[in-house]
């Protein structure tokens, strides 16, 4: 599958996450084996551009490419200027958000927003990838199935951008009245898939291998995308992968592998964000990776509990040590385990 000129090694996405798909997570997903791994959404506000929290979205530092970023926002010309100026910051795709439900973006007509005013998204799409074709960076479009079940216009307005010359669509298969709740459907997300001719990527609830091979089948997508299923066990692409190829069950990962993988992870973290940052965002991702885990709750408990990146990182590495005397490998992860969304 290629997106402009870029081909990608496989048909793995990880999700685009606010708070979660940093350059420390991106990278971990892409190890294991997705072949693109788009940033957090970042504003097309400019005057929020000189804040640490864009700041540290907008690092890519040592990352492989293709680097994709994704805007966010509700004006044509503030959109076609940040797209312009990520791209100045090594941006090779420009993501744009239409799938985002959160009211603080929604409320500025932005993210999902956008799908309920269908010119307005086609200006948006129009002015964006007018600003990053003489740069040849594609533009890509990440939606929902539509604005609530009884508008549900992914088809019509991924037709529109294939026209104005988006390289790629994603759909979330809820819609934004939806929010979280309930189960994505894929029949919209294969409605787009016959309606178009660029690549189309199904998004939602996928959460294993054999998911992820049903939802192929159910959508006939090129691509793939998962976000929440990826948290704390970014291996899940690998096991995937695994599967799409042999149509066997990967192996659980070993526990002393899971243990190098999660300390790698906390560093490249602590390097980011510094220690009284650092120290307090891992927790989510400690915690994720406990999940399910034998003495994991009590040991997530303590944890919450450590202020220093040393100090956790040395209790984390004590407790999987512990773990893997006691069990060599990990258990495999059950659907019924995906972590419950957290909104933005
Ligand atoms: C915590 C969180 C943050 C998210 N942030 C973004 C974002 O910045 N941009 C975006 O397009 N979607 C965002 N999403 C939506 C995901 O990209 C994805 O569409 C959604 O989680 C459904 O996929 P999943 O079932 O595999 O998690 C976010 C989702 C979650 C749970």
């Amino acid at each position: 599958m290629r997106i402009g000129a870029h081909i990608l090694r496989n048909r793995l996405f990880v999700a685009p996450m606010a708070g979660i798909t940093d350059r420390p997570f991106r990278r971990l997903a892409r190890r294991f084996g997705a072949a693109i791994a788009i940033s957090e959404m970042l504003s097309a506000r400019p005057e929020l551009r000189a804040s640490r929290k864009s700041r540290l979205r907008r690092d890519h530092a040592g990352e492989s490419g293709p680097i994709s970023v994704q805007i966010a926002g509700g004006d044509p010309a503030m959109l076609a200027d940040a797209a312009r100026y990520n791209v100045d910051q090594g941006a090779q795709i420009i993501d744009i958000n239409m799938g985002c439900p959160a009211k603080k973006v929604c409320n500025q007509w932005a993210g999902s927003a956008l799908m309920k005013d269908e010119p307005l998204a086609l200006a948006i799409v129009e002015a964006v990838v007018a600003e990053c074709a003489p740069h040849d960076v594609p533009v890509t479009l990440k939606m929902r199935t539509g604005w609530c079940a009884s508008e549900k216009n992914a088809v019509r307005i991924a037709r529109a951008a294939e026209a104005a010359g988006v390289a790629m669509v994603a759909v979330h298969g809820r819609t934004r009245e939806q929010g979280y709740k309930g189960d994505a459907e894929y029949e919209t997300i294969a409605a787009v898939k016959r309606a178009v001719a660029i690549p189309v990527v199904a998004n939602g609830d996928i959460d294993s291998p054999a998911k992820a091979r049903a939802v192929f089948a159910a959508t006939g997508a090129d691509a793939i995308m998962i976000g929440r299923a990826a948290q704390g066990r970014p291996w899940l692409f690998g096991e995937i992968a695994f599967h799409l190829a042999t149509g066997e069950t990967a192996p659980p990962p070993r526990v002393a592998d899971v243990k190098a993988w999660l300390l790698e992870h906390l560093d490249d973290h602590y390097r980011l964000y510094g220690e009284f940052a650092g120290v307090r965002s891992a927790r989510k991702h400690i915690g994720w990776t406990l999940r399910g885990l034998p003495g994991g709750e009590e040991f997530r408990a303590e944890m919450n509990a450590i202020e220093s990146c040393d100090a956790q990182a040395r209790a984390v590495a004590v407790w999987f040590d512990r773990l893997a005397d006691a069990m060599p490998l990990m258990p495999a992860c059950a659907a019924h385990e995906r972590p419950a969304p957290t909104l933005h």
